[in-house]
This record gives structure tokens, C-alpha cells and sequence, in this order.
């Protein structure tokens, strides 16, 4: 049977993304990777979930092994309700503002199936989070794309861009996706001003804010900075969380906090995809969240990354600043971003990192408009201390190779 003659226009579309496809020869022995954004397994509090598992196979099975409601696990809602008051002051909130999906990358899919069509306007960062840019492109929209600063989203140049369109293509214009805290995969912070510059455009242009916020609760430095949620409201903003980056990827959970009309809309469209979510997973992260305060024990996790990062920051002074290259200071989340002089192609060079053991992400990857050649992407959270230093060592090495070999000399 020739299934390729039988493909939707769709899936014969979509390409494997490069980063899978890296990540694959980056588990070699002896290489060290810079390349994925995965939490430490070291920092998974095994012992306390495989307890809390065996109690809600054994006693709730009724519950845990059975079908459950689109919607979600209730008692899991009632738990994020009051970490969402404690954590980010959000009052008000009931059940029917939330939705359980399987990790936020469902979320995005189920936002772009119910608000996007072919020629839809989104606005995003560049660079983008390659996840969100992949599931939205299923629907084929228009990207309006917004640079990225150390102060996030530029949303100065946002606003001149929404100037420029018509009024046709405002009405086509839905939402702008941003990750307001250390960003994937540029580890900026979007700072409170242009939070609240971003919802005055909101207002002024009538669309929405998508917030997807993965990383928000993993600062190890400086001052928390208010949602753009806690500021703007349901109203103007459709919040993503999730349990990947604060607990487990494994347990697939993720949340939309929007308003009731949205959960609805996303309900009917989720309904068709996977009818629910899995109940086992849901139930045990609701008992691990009554049990456990979770911020607090994510606390030494924190402490790992911040000294992770700082070898990796010391490093780069050491061996990058002579290069041309500048890069992130992150004070939170897994990413730090490099910039390199022009000539500098990442994807190419990646040939020559890869005699030399070491794996980075090329920038390109997160470019919808194919720029970005000479960033790239590189991740603390997975790689020891020793190997962070080496790595970046590693690093300077492929670089000179590469000088050598491609950069015209001036
Ligand atoms: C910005 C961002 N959004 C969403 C996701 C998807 O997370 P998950 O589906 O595991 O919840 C990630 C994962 O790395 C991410 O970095």
C-alpha cells in the first residue's frame, strides 16, 4: 500500500523538527548537550509520587482508572485554584475558568483549532517557541513577527506593525502568543511595562493575549513580575500552565485560565481530539499538591539551575567574549540565548560541533521567517557542572574550527 499517495495536504506538510531530529545523536557517549529543554530527572520527587500513585491506583481506582470529564479532574482544579491565588494573587476564580490538557502544547493546539483559520493574523516573538509556531501553522495563519530585547516582546514595534495593517486585516488579526518569562528559547523577560503596553494594544486593537507560561515559577533571581493575567484580566488574556518544568513532563498536565467562554470553546474542540485527559496523572497531581507545598520543594531544584547557570555564564566570559558573541544572562527558567558575529551560520557549524561531542540548538529553528543563522539556543538544566565547563569549552573549539574553515578572514 502507498500511504504517501493517500497523505492530507496536512501531514504532507509537516516536516520532523530539527530539534528531535538532534536531539537523537546528541545521546551518544560522550557528547554533551546543550540541546534539550528537560528538567533534571534527578529533580523529580520519584519517592513521593510513586506513593501517592500506588494509594490512587489501589484506593481511588473508581476515579483514577476510569474515564473522567473533558473538562478535568475536579479536585485537581480546586488545588490549582488556591496555588494560583497563593502563587500569583488571583482571586475569583472558579472551576469553569479552567481547563486540564495534555501539557500546554494540547493547549496550543486546541487554541489554534478553535481561533485560527487559513489567513488568521498572529503576532509572536522572533524567535518563537518552535512548539507553538508548529501547532499554529496546522491551521495556516499570517505571522506578524515582533523582535525580541532583554525587555521582551518589543511591543513598541508591535504597536507600529498593528498600525500598518488594514482594517481588513484587523479583523483577521486573533491574538498575539508570548512566553512572558524566560522565554524559550531566548531566557528574556517581558518587563511590567511592556506587559501593560501589550494590553493597552489589546485594548486599542481588540484581539488577545495568549500567555504561555511555563517557566514563570522557575526564578532563582531578582523580583517576581506580575501575570500579564493578573494585570489584564480574562478578559484580554488566555493564560497557559503547566506541571512539566515544576513537577514532571511525564505526567503531561497542562491549564488554560481563561474565561468561561473560552474553556467552552476549547471543551467542544478537545472533546473530538482525546475526550479526556488521562484521570491517573490528573489525580495524582492533585494529591501531590495537597500533600506537598510544590513551590517549596522546588526551591533546591532552583538553587541547582542557578549554580548551573552561573558555570555556564563564567564560562561563556572565558571563552565566547573574544569570539564577538554577546548572550542572555537568564535569571530563571533552562535558556540561554547566543548571538554570534553575521558571518556565523549555527546549523552549519553544528557539522563541526558535533566531531567535537557538544549539541546546541540552531537559532534558525526558531525563526518563521528562516533568519536567526547566527544564534543559538543552549540549555543548563541537563548537563553537570563539569560537563557545562567542558562543554562550553567544546564549544570555543567548534567555533575557531569553523572560523577557520568558513569565515572569511578581514
Ligand atoms: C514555551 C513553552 N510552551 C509550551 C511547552 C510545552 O510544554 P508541555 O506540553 O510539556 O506542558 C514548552 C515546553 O518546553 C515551552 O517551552
Amino acid at each position: 500500500m502507498n500511504y504517501k499517495s493517500k497523505l492530507s495536504k496536512l501531514a504532507e506538510g509537516i516536516t520532523s523538527s530539527i530539534i528531535r531530529e538532534l536531539l537523537k545523536f546528541a545521546s551518544e557517549p560522550g557528547f554533551i548537550s546543550f540541546g534539550g529543554g528537560v528538567p533534571d530527572p534527578e529533580t523529580f520527587p520519584r519517592k513521593e509520587l510513586a506513593e501517592i500513585a500506588k494509594e490512587v491506583i489501589e484506593k481511588e481506582y473508581r476515579f483514577s482508572l476510569q474515564y473522567g470529564t473533558t473538562e478535568g479532574d475536579p479536585l485537581l482544579k480546586a488545588q490549582y485554584i488556591r496555588y494560583l491565588e497563593r502563587w500569583e494573587g488571583l482571586k475569583g476564580l472558579t472551576e469553569n475558568n479552567l481547563l486540564i490538557t495534555v501539557g500546554s502544547q494540547q493547549a496550543l493546539d486546541l487554541i489554534a483549532r478553535t481561533f485560527l483559520d487559513e489567513g488568521s493574523i498572529v503576532a509572536l516573538s522572533l524567535p518563537a517557541y518552535l512548539g507553538a509556531v508548529s501547532a499554529f501553522k496546522m491551521r495556516n495563519p499570517r505571522f506578524l513577527t515582533v523582535p525580541l530585547s532583554e525587555d521582551g516582546m518589543e511591543t513598541e514595534i508591535l504597536e507600529k506593525k498593528l498600525e500598518s495593517l488594514s482594517s481588513e486585516e484587523l479583523q483577521r488579526f486573533k491574538f498575539v502568543y508570548t512566553v512572558p518569562n524566560f522565554h524559550n528559547p531566548a531566557g528574556v523577560t517581558l518587563s511590567l511595562e511592556r506587559r501593560k503596553h501589550l494590553l493597552e494594544l489589546a485594548e486599542r486593537f481588540d484581539f488577545f493575549i495568549v500567555e504561555d507560561d511555563p517557566y514563570g515559577a522557575l526564578r532563582f533571581e531578582g523580583e517576581h513580575v506580575p501575570s500579564i493575567f493578573k494585570l489584564g484580566g480574562m478578559d484580554r488574556v488566555v493564560l497557559l500552565n503547566t506541571f512539566s518544568k515544576v513537577l514532571s513532563p511525564g505526567l503531561r498536565i497542562g491549564l488554560v485560565i481563561a474565561h468561561e467562554s473560552v474553556i467552552s470553546r476549547l471543551v467542544r474542540v478537545k472533546q473530538g481530539v482525546d475526550l479526556c485527559s488521562p484521570s491517573l496523572t490528573q489525580r495524582i497531581a492533585a494529591r501531590y499538591m495537597e500533600r506537598y507545598d510544590m513551590l517549596a520543594k522546588l526551591k533546591e531544584t532552583l538553587e541547582i539551575y542557578r549554580e548551573k547557570k552561573d558555570v555556564m555564564m563564567k564560562a561563556f566570559e572565558r571563552h565566547l567574549s573574544d569570539i564577538g558573541a554577546r548572550w542572555t544572562r537568564p535569571k530563571g527558567g533552562l535558556f540561554s540565548w547566543i548571538v554570534l558575529p553575521e558571518d556565523f551560520d549555527t546549523l552549519e557549524m553544528l557539522e563541526i560541533g558535533k566531531e567535537h561531542k557538544i549539541l546546541w540548538i540552531p537559532g534558525s529553528a526558531f525563526h518563521v521567517d528562516g533568519s536567526g543563522q547566527n544564534t543559538m539556543r543552549v540549555s543548563y538544566c541537563l548537563p553537570s557542572k563539569e560537563e557545562i565547563g567542558e562543554g562550553v569549552e567544546r564549544m570555543r573549539r567548534a567555533m575557531e574550527a569553523y572560523k577557520k574553515a568558513k569565515v572569511p578572514s578581514r
